[in-house]
C-alpha cells in the first residue's frame, strides 16, 4: 500500500527512482511522483496514473541529481489526482516528504496548523505531516532530523516516511512505524531506501530494516545515524539479503502472474524443502518443535488472516481438525479485532500473511498478544513486520510474489499448513504412522503433479474463450474443495472484474440455484473423495436448470465427464492435497479470461498487494 524509495550517493538517482518505483508498483498505482534536488532547487514531478505516466511527465529532462525520493500511491485520503499525489511540501515549498501509511490524528493537527498560518492544497494526511515537521523545525529552531523525531512523538497512526530538504542536499531523513522500510548500504557511501528490498537488491545486499518508532539520518559525510523516538541512539543491525534479482523479474513471461502460476512446482518444493523426512515418514518444523508442549496441549487454534490468506486458513481448518483433532476457528482479521474475542490460555493463534504487512492481521496479532495468546506466523516475506511480531512461525518460501492476485503464495501457504497439521498429528498421536508416511510421500510428489496440471493451460485458455464475456460465475466445492471454490471466485473477481461467488456445493440449493440459467457458468471442483457422489448430484441439479458446468475432476473420471460441458483433469492425490492441485486451473482460468478482456492482470484496478491500512 504505497511504495516509497529514496536514494543518496554519488551517482544520478533519476533512473534508480523510476526503476525502484516500477518494482514497487504492486503496492499501489493510483499516482506516482518524485522529488530531486537539481541545481540547488527542489524539483518535483507528480501525476495521477502509473510510473510510466510519471516518466512521460518528466519527459526528456536530464536529471543529474544524486539525491531524490519517489512514491507510488494507493489512495487513502483524497482521490487519486495530481494534487493528492506524493511528494507533498511544507508551507515554504522547500521540504518534500513521501509517506506510506495513515496519520490518524491529521484532522486535529491540520486545524492547529491552519491556526498557525499554514495553507493546504491537498486532501491528504501526508501534507499535514510535512507542514507539522516544518512548523516544529522553524519554531523550535532544530535540525530537520530532530524536527521529524519531535513531530512523530505527537503523531498517531502508521508511517514510513522519507524527507528531503532543499537547503540540505547532503541528507535524507527516514522514519517508520507499522509500515515497512528498508535501508540499503552501498559500497561507495551510497544509501538506498525502499518499502521492500526489491528496488535495492541490484545495488547492494547489505540492508538495515528500520524498527518501529526509529528515525534515521542518511548523511553524505556522517553516514547512517539512527535514534528511537525517545532520542536514544540505536546501533544499526546490518543484514545480508538472500533475495535474487531474477526472482523479481518477469523471466520471459508476459506478466508476473503467469510467471508465478508456472513457478508453483518449484515454490511448493521450496516450501517443504528440508522439512520432510521421507524415510521416517514425518515432518519436521522447528516452529512446532521449539514449542512442543504448547502445541501438544493446544485446546484450540484460531486463524487470523485476510483475502487469499484467509482462504488458506479455511483449508487449514479442515487439515488441523482432520489430522490433529484440534478445534479450529478461522477469522477475518478485521472482524476479529473489532469484536471482543474470547481467547483461552491454551489457544494458539496462527496469523497467515503473504506480505507479512497486512494492517488488519497485524492489529489482530496485537490484540491476541494483549490477551496473552501464543502467536504463530505463516508468512512469505522474510523479515516482514508480522514475521517479527509473532512468537514463532514458519516461512512459506514461495519467493517474491509480485502479481497483485495471489497464486503461488496460496499454494505455498496450504503446503506449510499441511505440514504443520502432519507434524501436530504425529506429536498428538492422532494419525497412524502408515497414514502419516503416505501423506508425507504424497506431498513430496506434488511438484510433479503440479507440472502435469500446468499442461492443461491451453485447454483452460480455450474454455476461457467461451466464457470470457459472461457477467457472473458460480464456484462450487465441498469439504477440502470449498475454500478453493472461494479462492477461484476471488481470483476471477480480482483480475477480470466478473462478478463471481464461491459456495459450498450443497448450499447452492439454499439460494444461488435461483441464479442458474443458460448464461451462468458453474465451476465445480468434483474430484474423487469423500463428497464426490454428493457433488455429482449438485452438478445434475445445475444441469437440470441449463447451467453450464466446468468441472475439475480426477484424471480418468467418467461420471462427471458424461454430464459436464467441460472437464479439466488433475492427477489423483489425497483429498487433503486436492486444494493445492485444483487451485492451479482456476488461477489459469482467471488469468486467461482477464487477458482476453484486456485487463492488467498484475495490477488490477483499485487493488494493492500489501494492504497496510485498516
Ligand atoms: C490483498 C492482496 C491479496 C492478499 C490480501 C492479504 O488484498 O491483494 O492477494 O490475499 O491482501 O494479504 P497478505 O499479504 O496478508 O496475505
Amino acid at each position: 500500500m504505497c511504495g516509497i524509495v529514496g536514494f543518496i550517493g554519488n551517482e544520478p538517482v533519476y533512473e534508480k527512482i523510476i526503476k525502484g518505483l516500477s518494482r514497487l508498483e504492486y503496492r499501489g498505482y493510483d499516482s506516482a511522483g518524485l522529488a530531486v534536488i537539481e541545481n540547488n532547487e527542489l524539483l518535483v514531478r507528480k501525476c495521477k496514473g502509473k510510473v510510466a505516466d510519471l516518466q512521460n511527465n518528466v519527459g526528456s529532462q536530464v536529471l543529474g541529481s544524486t539525491i531524490g525520493i519517489g512514491h507510488t500511491r494507493w489512495a487513502t485520503h483524497g482521490v487519486p489526482n495530481d494534487v493528492n499525489a506524493h511528494p507533498h511540501f511544507g508551507e515554504n515549498k522547500n521540504i518534500a516528504l513521501i509517506h506510506n501509511g495513515i496519520i490518524e490524528n491529521y484532522a486535529s493537527l491540520k486545524e492547529a496548523l491552519i491556526g498557525r498560518g499554514h495553507h493546504f492544497v491537498s486532501e491528504t494526511d501526508t501534507e499535514v505531516l510535512v507542514h507539522f515537521i516544518e512548523d516544529i523545525r522553524d519554531s523550535e529552531q532544530v535540525s530537520l532530523f530532530e524536527a521529524v523525531r519531535m513531530a512523530l512523538t505527537e503523531v498517531v497512526g502508521a508511517y514510513a516516511i522519507v524527507v528531503l530538504d532543499q537547503s540540505n542536499p547532503d541528507e535524507l531523513i527516514v522514519a517508520k512505524k507499522s509500515s515497512p522500510l528498508v535501508i540499503g548500504i552501498g559500497s561507495n557511501d551510497d544509501y538506498y531506501i525502499a518499502s521492500d528490498a526489491t528496488p535495492i537488491i541490484e545495488y547492494t545486499k547489505n540492508v538495515v530494516y528500520l524498527n518501529d518508532e526509529e528515525v534515521a539520518k542518511l548523511n553524505r559525510r556522517e553516514g547512517l545515524t539512527i535514534v528511537n523516538i525517545q532520542n536514544q541512539k540505536q546501533t544499526p543491525y546490518i543484514q545480508e539479503l538472500e533475495l535474487k534479482l531474477e526472482a523479481i523479474e518477469k523471466g520471459g513471461y508476459d506478466s508476473f502472474m503467469l510467471k508465478e502460476i508456472h513457478e508453483q512446482p518449484r515454490s511448493i518444493q521450496d516450501s517443504f524443502r528440508g522439512r520432510l523426512n521421507l524415510k521416517q515418514g514425518v515432518v519436521k518444523m522447528s516452529g512446532i518443535d521449539d514449542h512442543e508442549e504448547r502445541w501438544k496441549n493446544a485446546g484450540r487454534i484460531v486463524v487470523v488472516a485476510c483475502g487469499t490468506s484467509w482462504h488458506a486458513g479455511l483449508v487449514a481448518e479442515y487439515l488441523f481438525e482432520d489430522f490433529a483433532r484440534i478445534p479450529v476457528e478461522v477469522e477475518y482479521a478485521s472482524e476479529f479485532r473489532y469484536r471482543n474475542p474470547v481467547l483461552f490460555t491454551d489457544d494458539i493463534v496462527i496469523a497467515i500473511s503473504q506480505s507479512g504487512e497486512t494492517a488488519d492481521t497485524l492489529a489482530a496479532i496485537e490484540l491476541a498478544k494483549e490477551k496473552g495468546a501464543f502467536i504463530f506466523g505463516v508468512c512469505n516475506v522474510v523479515g516482514s513486520t508480522i514475521s517479527r511480531a509473532t512468537h514463532s512461525g514458519a516461512y512459506t518460501h514461495a519467493g517474491p510474489e509480485i502479481g497483485v492476485a495471489s497464486t503461488k503464495a496460496f499454494t505455498a501457504q496450504v503446503t506449510v499448513l499441511f505440514q504443520m497439521a502432519l507434524a501436530l498429528a504425529e506429536k498428538r498421536g492422532t494419525l497412524s504412522s502408515g497414514r502419516l508416511s503416505r501423506l508425507v510421500a504424497e506431498l513430496n510428489s506434488l511438484p510433479i503433479k503440479i507440472t502435469e496440471v500446468l499442461k492443461t493451460n491451453e485447454q483452460v485458455e480455450q474454455i476461457a474463450q467461451i466464457y470470457k464475456n459472461r457477467s457472473n460465475a458460480l464456484y462450487l466445492g465441498r469439504g477440502y474443495s470449498f475454500p478453493v471454490a472461494l479462492e477461484g471466485a476471488l481470483k476471477l473477481k480480482e483480475i477480470s472484474y466478473i462478478h463471481a461467488e464461491g459456495y459450498p456445493a450443497a448450499e447452492m440449493k439454499h439460494g444461488p440455484i435461483a441464479l442458474i440459467d443458460e448464461n451462468m457458468p458453474v465451476i465445480v471442483i468434483a474430484t474423487e473423495g469423500a463428497s464426490y457422489e454428493k457433488v455429482v448430484s449438485n452438478i445434475q441439479e445445475v444441469k437440470a436448470r441449463k447451467g453450464q458446468i466446468i468441472a475439475i475432476v480426477t484424471e480418468g473420471d467418467k461420471t462427471v465427464k458424461a454430464m459436464a460441458d467441460h472437464v479439466i483433469e488433475i492427477p489423483r492425490t489425497d483429498d487433503s492435497l486436492v486444494p493445492i492441485l485444483s487451485a492451479v486451473p482456476l488461477q489459469l482460468f482467471s488469468y486467461h479470461v482477464a487477458i482476453m478482456r484486456g485487463c492488467n492482470v498484475d495490477q488490477p484496478r483499485n487493488l494493492a498487494k500489501s494492504v497496510t491500512v485498516e
